[in-house]
Parts: C-alpha cells; structure tokens; sequence
C-alpha cells in the first residue's frame, strides 16, 4: 500500500527576473519552433506576458523586470540569461549564460549590469563565442546537485566551471532531441522527490540517470512535451503554473496536493518557450536547495 506524502512544494522560485517584451520577434532560426514567417501579435504577447507575472506575484512571487533590447528579439526567454543563486556563504552570484549562437550574445551584455544590480555579482565562463557556451535554461537544482542538460545549447566544458566556480555537485544529462533543445523544455523540479520529467529528450544512458535521480518522476510523452510545453513550467510553493496541462498530468499533481494554474503564453511558443523560458528564478539557494560540495564535482552518464 502507497502512503501518500502530500507535498510541502518548492523552496527556491520564489523570486524571479523576467524581460518585458517591447520588441519580441521571430527573427532567425535557431531552434525547430521558429519560422519569421509566423511572427507573434505585440499587442495579444504583452498581455499574456503581463498576466503570467500577475499570477506568480499573486502567489507572492516577487518579478524583477529587465528592459527588452530594440536588437534582441529573444531576450524575452529571461530564463537564458544567467544562473542567478545564492552561494554557501550567503553571497549572491549570477553566472551568466554565454549563448551558444551568436544571435543572441548581446542579450549578456544587459543582463550582467541587471544582476550586479540585483546583488547577484556576475561572474562568466566565456564571451563573444569564445570559452564554454552556458545558457541558464539547462541548469537546475534537484536532489543533491545542480541538474545541467547539454548538447544542443550548454557545452560539457560549462558543466566543470559550474561545479568549481560554485562548489556543487553537478550532475550532467546528455539533450539528444532537436526539440528539447535546453532542459527546461524536458525537466521541471516540484519538490523535494518530484518533478516533471520528458526521457524522450536526452540519449537512454541519460535518460536512465534522470529517472534514477527523481525518486517520484511523472512522465510526459515525447509530445504532450512538444505540443504543450507543460515541462516548461514555474513552481511557486506547491501551485504548479503551466501553459497547459494534459488531464492525466493534472490527476496526478493534484494528488500530490499541488494546485494547478494555467495561464496562456502561446504567442510565445512561436519562439520556441513557455512559461519557465520567460521568467528567471534567482533564489537557488546552495546549502538548501543543493549540498555544498567545497572544489566542485561533476558526474556524467555513462557514454551512449
Ligand atoms: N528562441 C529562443 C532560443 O532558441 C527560445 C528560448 C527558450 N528558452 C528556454 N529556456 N528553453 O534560444
């Protein structure tokens, strides 16, 4: 017989930086989503842009917004702009992302000046295409490490600067799938046990590693992750804020006591992200969220 372990939530996700979209377009393409020919509605983007950040500060989450640049039609997707967390010693820092394509560099060079601002010292592991690519949106803490997905986006390298720069245990998955491009499309933490997990994203060593790792996984379909973004959702407390949410998902959160809220951000979805691509949590905390591990550790599934 099951004991059902009704959940206490989330500890980090609290507080969030997010991009108000002045100038969100589908420029280029650089993930299967996108196509310039579809282009977003500005009037219909800004308005469920503005209702997603209402509904997380009615949950008491606080939303920090950083201007859109006119030359960076993606920097909308906050989630890619760095790691923003709290260190061991209380100190604040934000690992800034350094962006696989060059489409999307300068987005750093606001978003740095941003964190400082906030109390996050910024800190880099490479620029101008030079150095290990780090984009935020594949790195989150689970268990007993910082869960970072590479391959398409992040580069294996980022995952060692990651671990020694923040002393933490890093814990790597291999991102097979041209859809899933950053983990966050494929992984979504809910608690202490549980999160929103898509296998179908990464290659079967890591993939066996992710459901190794989430001791109570509820799994999504390769296309209830694609059609839907439900992964790409945001965790205040114990309500699960989702674009969507297949039936079955929501039976089952919903027994394990999380309230589900959807809101609409489907003008978004033409770029590629969802809800936890535009919004930034900066409240990882190391030594709650995730075990200090003084030097840093990285562990990497087996080869495919
Ligand atoms: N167009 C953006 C890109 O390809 C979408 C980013 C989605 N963000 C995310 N955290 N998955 O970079």
């Amino acid at each position: 017989m099951s004991v059902l372990q009704r959940t206490r939530g989330l500890g980090w996700g609290q507080r969030y930086v997010a991009v108000e979209p002045t100038h969100f377009r589908v420029d280029y393409v650089i993930n299967p989503f996108m196509d310039p020919a579809v282009q977003p509605d500005p009037v219909l983007a800004m308005s469920q842009w503005q209702t997603m950040v209402r509904t997380l500060e009615g949950l008491g989450a606080s939303v920090d917004v950083l201007a859109q640049r006119p030359d960076a039609p993606d920097m909308v997707y906050a989630m890619n702009l760095g790691l923003g967390l709290v260190r061991a010693d209380g100190t604040r820092q934000a690992v800034m992302s350094h962006m696989r394509y060059a489409e999307r560099r300068m987005e750093t060079v606001s978003a740095g000046p941003f964190f400082a601002g906030l109390g996050h010292a910024p800190s880099y592991v490479g620029s101008d295409g030079v150095g290990a690519h780090l984009e935020a949106g594949d790195a989150f803490a689970f268990g007993d490490a910082l869960v970072v997905g590479y391959g398409p986006r992040t580069e294996e390298l980022a995952l060692k600067h990651l671990a020694a720069d923040l002393g933490v245990r890093v814990r790597g998955l291999r991102i097979t799938h041209p859809g899933m491009y950053h983990l966050d499309l494929a992984f979504c933490p809910l608690d202490e046990r549980r999160a929103l997990v898509c296998p179908s994203a990464l290659d079967a060593p890591s993939a066996a590693a992710l459901l190794e790792l989430v001791p109570e996984p509820l799994v999504l379909t390769e296309e209830e992750a694609l059609t839907t973004f439900a992964a790409n959702s945001v965790v205040v407390g114990s309500t699960v804020v989702m674009p969507a949410c297949p039936p079955r998902v929501r039976a089952k959160l919903e027994e394990w006591g999380f309230d589900v809220v959807i809101v609409d951000v489907s003008e978004f979805h033409k770029g590629g992200g969802s809800i936890r691509c535009l919004t930034n949590p900066i409240d990882i905390t190391v030594g709650r969220d995730l075990p200090a591990v003084p030097g840093g550790e990285v562990l990497l599934p087996p080869e495919a």
